[in-house]
C-alpha cells in the first residue's frame, strides 16, 4: 500500500509515519527528513537547499522529486511507502504520478490531517529530537520519560531545527496554503482522499488512520 499524509507543518506527518512504520512495517519517505541529512552531509543538493528550508520556503521540484525516486529505486515494489512531506506542489503531484507508474506502483490513500494552525505553532516551536537516532519528543506533549534521556536509545544529545522559529513556521504554513492545499482537488477527484482530525490526540490520530488503511 502506498499513501500520502498531506497536512501543514507540524500536523503530525512524522509522528503517524513514524506509528505506521512500527505498527506495519511500511517505509517512511520524508522529502524534509531526506533533505535535512543531504545538509548534514553537506552534499551539492544539501547546500542548495539549506538556505531555501531555513527561510521556510520550498526546495524545488525537481530536486525533491529526484530524491524520491531514487529512494522508491532501493525499495522492492512490494514495500509500502509513507510519502511524508511530498508531494508539496502540483508539479510534484504530477512527477509523483509519473514516478509511481514507472515502478508499477499505485497510490491507494491521501490522507489529510485537518489541523488549527495557531495551535501548530505552539507544537512545532516546542518540538526537539534525540540527535543520536532521531526520535521526537516535545516540550510539553511527550518528554523524555527520564529527564535528559532518549526513551530510544539512551542518548543525551538533542537537537531542534533551525526553521522551528514562530516566523519560519508562518512562512511554511503560508507555502501550505499557497503551492499544498490546492494539490488535494487532484486526489479528490480520483476519490482516495480521507480526512482525519489531527488535534487529537496522538493515538486516536493513529486509530482514525488505521480505520481508514484497515476499509480495503
Ligand atoms: P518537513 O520536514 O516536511 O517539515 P513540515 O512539513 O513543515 O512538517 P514538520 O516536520 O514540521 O511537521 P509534521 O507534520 O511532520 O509534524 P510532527 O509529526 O513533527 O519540511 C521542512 C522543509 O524542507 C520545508 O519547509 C521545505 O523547505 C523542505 N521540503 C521538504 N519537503 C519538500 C518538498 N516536497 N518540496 C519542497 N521542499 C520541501 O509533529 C510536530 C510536533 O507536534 C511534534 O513535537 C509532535 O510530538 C507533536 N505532535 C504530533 N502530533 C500530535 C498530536 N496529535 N497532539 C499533540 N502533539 C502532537
Amino acid at each position: 500500500m502506498n499513501i500520502i499524509l498531506l497536512g501543514p507543518p507540524g500536523a503530525g506527518k512524522g509522528t503517524q509515519a513514524s506509528l505506521l512504520v512500527d505498527q506495519r512495517g511500511m517505509i517512511q519517505l520524508s522529502t524534509g527528513d531526506m533533505l535535512r541529512a543531504a545538509v548534514k552531509a553537506g552534499t551539492p543538493t544539501g547546500i542548495k537547499a539549506k538556505a531555501v528550508m531555513d527561510a521556510g520556503q520550498l526546495v524545488s521540484d525537481d530536486i525533491v522529486s529526484g530524491i524520491i525516486g531514487e529512494a522508491l529505486d532501493a525499495l522492492s515494489a512490494e514495500t509500502g511507502v509513507i510519502f511524508d512531506g511530498y508531494p508539496r506542489t502540483a508539479a510534484q503531484a504530477d512527477a509523483l504520478d509519473a514516478i509511481l507508474a514507472d515502478r508499477g506502483r499505485t497510490l491507494h490513500h491521501v490522507i489529510e490531517l485537518e489541523v488549527d494552525e495557531d495551535a501548530l505553532v505552539t507544537r512545532i516551536t516546542g518540538r526537539f529530537t534525540c540527535g543520536t537516532c532521531g526520535a521526537g519528543y516535545h516540550d510539553s506533549f511527550k518528554l523524555p520519560k527520564v529527564d535528559g534521556v532518549c526513551d530510544k536509545c539512551g542518548g543525551t544529545d538533542f537537537k531542534r531545527r533551525p526553521d522551528d522559529n514562530e516566523e519560519t513556521v508562518r512562512t511554511r504554513m503560508a507555502e501550505y496554503r499557497a503551492k499544498t492545499a490546492p494539490i488535494l482537488p487532484i486526489y479528490e477527484a480520483r476519490g482516495i482522499v480521507s480526512r482525519v482530525d489531527g488535534m487529537a490526540d496522538m493515538a486516536h490520530v493513529s486509530a482514525a488512520i488505521a480505520r481508514v488503511l484497515d476499509v480495503e
